[in-house]
């Protein structure tokens, strides 16, 4: 399967720089746990989002050694650049002219850095974007869907998560039978005719319950799945969601997509407490606002509701319509107090 990736392309190569952005995405149903080369356990399932960007160039000095240099706000940032080196040479099979250059690569993201929000997502897509960029350039082919496909295949293998936001909307990465064309190798579209209106028009804000990093990486994380067990019951809960989310999709049950998308937040962060050793992402402030949420959906009926990354952030999710105003003004008034310096970032799907 990976071998449709490796082309044996004429490639002519000289200096370029090249810009591309990418968008972050939010899971819904998540993607926790995974087995060599960065294949998930379970299919997932995200909404691309519309403002939380990352914005990077790329320059390409043909015919250096190879190296990268790494700036994120103007920042020269070593680790990152070591990361990146590590992520070129391990996508060699695929870009074969990747190691014949040296490279300057300016990042940065239209949310706080500071933020929690997981920027890698966005990052490495818009890597991945510009050095497909950079590979039709050199082959003199076009930007076209095979490689947009090879670069949701070369984002995943920076950061799983990342293939997902190579696409708008709902998108799909993992094999399952309820999306036809899915596979564990790079997302694929949900298709749009198959979601119903009311899931199209939805706000993501993220209330910044605190800002800085995590005590336990994502691939630790995911990590720790190999030895949890529960892990199994977990992929295999993921399928059934799978079967149950397409017909909620269809249908436009509001109701029945509230439960299951808070299921799925709770369930992730349940598997990270059964890990071992345990650990907790979320804080003080995630757990009253998630209180506080349920409290005033049982008081108005309103459509507010989470989903959580792995971090303390909660992303509150609401349709746009009737009711709205009141939701926003609900989330002003009692949950930005839970934030650690009145952060919240507001973001919404693109369909
Ligand atoms: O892509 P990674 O390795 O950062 O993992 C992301 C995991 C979650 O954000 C928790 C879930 C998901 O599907 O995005």
């Amino acid at each position: 399967m990976e071998n449709q990736f490796i082309k044996k392309n004429q490639y002519q190569i000289g200096n370029a720089v090249v810009t591309q952005h990418c968008p972050s995405n939010i899971a819904l149903i998540k993607y926790w746990g995974k087995y060599e080369n960065q294949i998930p356990a379970n299919p997932s399932i995200s909404y691309t989002l519309n403002h939380c960007k990352t914005l990077t160039e790329i320059e390409f000095i043909a015919g250096e050694d190879f190296s990268v240099q790494t700036y994120l706000s103007g920042k020269l940032e070593l680790k990152f650049s070591e990361k990146i080196e590590k992520y070129f040479k391990n996508i060699e099979n695929y870009l074969p002219w990747i190691l014949k250059g040296k490279y300057i690569i300016r990042t940065e993201n239209t949310f706080p850095h500071s933020s929690g929000i997981a920027s890698s997502a966005s990052g490495f897509g818009a890597i991945a974007k510009g050095l497909m960029e950079l590979d039709v350039l050199f082959s003199n082919q076009q930007m076209d869907e095979e490689a947009l496909q090879k670069a949701s295949f070369l984002g995943r293998l920076g950061s799983g998560s990342a293939c997902r936001s190579l696409y708008p909307g709902l998108v799909v990465w993992g094999k399952t039978e309820e999306v036809a064309g899915s596979s564990d190798f790079y997302a694929v579209p949900y298709p749009n005719d198959e979601v119903h209106a009311i899931f199209k028009d939805f706000n993501d804000w993220v209330l910044l319950i605190h800002e800085g990093e995590k005590s336990v990486s994502s691939t630790v994380g995911h990590g720790l799945m190999k030895t949890n067990p529960y892990a199994e019951q977990r992929f295999q809960q993921a399928h059934v969601n799978f079967k149950k989310l397409k017909e909620i999709l269809r249908i436009g049950d509001l109701p029945a997509f509230i439960k299951l998308v808070e299921h799925e937040a709770l369930t992730l962060h349940a598997m990270m407490m059964m890990s071992d050793p345990a650990f907790i992402l979320m804080k003080t402030g995630t757990l009253e606002v998630i209180n506080k949420i349920w409290e005033f959906r049982k008081n108005t009926q309103l459509p507010l509701f989470f989903t959580l990354d792995a971090g303390a952030n909660v992303h509150l999710l609401f349709p746009n319509g009737e009711g709205t105003a009141s939701i926003k003004n609900f989330i002003e008034q009692e949950l930005m107090q839970y934030t650690q310096s009145k952060g919240v970032v507001k973001d919404e799907m693109i369909f």
